[in-house]
């Protein structure tokens, strides 16, 4: 299929409706305690490392000191294990007095004094995962408007401990909740996770009405296994998943992991890149703290981050799998532009792989590519051949500009560009992308 036909295709889905909150018009980005700090709760053995106060406003001074905030992330979004296991003397819920001694209202001041926002969590359930009170039917206004006088600006609702009828009342009805109660707060729900993430168990139409992203899929945990099975299903299932994303609603495949122990630098450029081309909410899950100059700069790159944050809002897609073990991937951004991805899914080393942008159907012109990670530019006309090589489970990822028309000299009597101007260099040998 031709890129143009998809690219309006696209288009127009975009458009049906999204949560009418006016948040999340592109893909929300911050930090998030859960795949890092899990449920760690021993601040007398573990103090720079539980769940408190304490964490999160170390985070929000990285954030805000450190260059993150400016580059857009800005939620500091606790996870589970927050509350106390008891409810108040009026039935709502309280953060442990221990581990948050000045209790959330505190927290949400702290952010936003630092231009940040906070998010919290909950559970459809009887319990959260971690064992916490949950947030059953009859509690969910009460929790919206606890969240709300606390000055939360998202909220994630999990499913533990929930049955598929209870969510059905219950994911729809929060999202009303939460409406009601005057805030605008960003709606993660993790509902279509636990129905297995495809149709027709999954109403994508409905989730787009009533969350601004969701979780289809499993948590992300700190290994590179976890982030290329998440990779595949995404890509495997993505006619399902392309038509769901859009300004205001987001498939989320889980946070990154970049910065913690698990991925290589070039595994951590791969799930950047991947993250970027899917158009994917960027929670960070690591310590902000001491993090690597290396992890941070992937983080930070802005050419990334702007592909990730493009206003139209079209999540990418896989274009090519190759027997060579070489994947391509390709996201159309706003005016003309779009970025692409080759990834390589090999284990023995530098693969040089071979290809033109005619060959990936893009339209008759001239380009000017830009190399995200090396920041090189070159100008490449569609016909061009070129090679780029490619670590393994590593990427070359391009922000590829919208095409130049070829002067009008260049073109013969029926429109066709005539290759021989440009020096006929079909044969010869092609560019190569370091
Ligand atoms: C290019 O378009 C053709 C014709 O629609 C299609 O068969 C082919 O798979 C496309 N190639 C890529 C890389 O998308
Ligand atoms: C609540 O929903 C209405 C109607 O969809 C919308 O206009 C309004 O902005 C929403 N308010 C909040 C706080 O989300
Ligand atoms: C689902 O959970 C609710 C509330 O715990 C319970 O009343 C209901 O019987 C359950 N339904 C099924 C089908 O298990
Ligand atoms: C999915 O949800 C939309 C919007 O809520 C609704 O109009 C449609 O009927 C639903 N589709 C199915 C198959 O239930």
């Amino acid at each position: 299929m031709y890129f143009a036909v998809f690219l309006s295709a696209l288009a127009l889905s975009a458009t049906t409706f999204a949560l009418d909150n006016g948040l999340m018009r592109t893909p929300p980005m911050g930090w998030l305690a859960w795949e890092r700090f899990r449920c760690d709760i021993d601040c007398t053995d573990d103090p720079k490392n539980c769940i408190s106060e304490d964490l999160f406003i170390d985070m929000a001074d990285r954030l805000s000191e450190d260059g993150w905030r400016e580059l857009g992330y800005v939620y500091v979004n606790i996870d589970d294990c927050w509350s106390s296991k008891q409810r108040d003397e009026k039935g709502r819920l309280q953060a442990d007095p221990k581990r948050f001694p000045g209790g959330i209202p505190k927290l949400s001041r702290y952010l936003h004094d630092r231009g940040l926002k906070l998010g919290i969590y909950g559970d459809m359930g009887t319990l959260t995962c971690g064992g916490y009170p949950g947030t059953p039917l009859d509690k969910i206004e009460i929790d919206a408007q606890t969240f709300a006088d606390w000055e939360v600006d998202m909220f994630k609702f999990d499913g533990c401990y929930s049955n598929e009828t209870v969510q059905e009342k219950g994911y729809p009805l929060m999202s009303k909740a939460l409406n009601a109660t005057g805030r605008p707060i960003g709606y993660s729900c993790s509902w279509p996770a636990y129905q297995g993430g495809l149709p027709p168990k999954v109403n994508y139409t409905q989730l787009g009405e009533i969350c601004n992203l969701w979780r289809n899929y499993g948590d992300i945990q700190d290994s590179w296994g976890s982030v290329v099975s998440i990779v595949d299903w995404f890509f495997d299932n993505q006619e399902v998943l392309i038509p769901a994303a859009g300004p205001g609603r987001w498939n989320d495949p889980d946070m990154l992991i970049i910065g913690d122990f698990a991925l290589s630098m070039d595994q951590s450029r791969s799930q950047m890149a991947l993250w970027a081309i899917m158009a994917a909410p960027l929670f960070m899950s690591n310590d902000l703290r001491t993090i690597s100059s290396g992890a941070r700069s992937i983080l930070q790159n802005k050419m990334v981050i702007s592909i990730n944050q493009d206003p139209l809002g079209i999540q990418g897609r896989r274009i090519l799998k190759e027997k060579s073990n070489i994947q391509v991937f390709w996201r159309p951004l706003s005016d003309g532009a779009s970025a692409l991805v080759f990834f390589s899914r090999r284990s023995d080393m530098p693969y040089r792989y071979k290809t033109s942008l005619k060959k990936l159907n893009y339209t008759t012109g001239s380009y000017k590519v830009y190399d995200v990670f090396t920041d090189k530019t070159t100008t490449l006309k569609d016909s061009t051949d070129f090679v780029v090589s490619v670590n393994p489970s590593g990427v070359v990822m391009w922000h590829v500009s919208a095409p130049a028309k070829l002067n009008q000299r260049h073109f013969d009597r029926r429109g066709n560009a005539m290759e021989s101007v440009f020096g006929g260099d079909e044969n010869a040998i092609p560019r190569v992308f370091l």
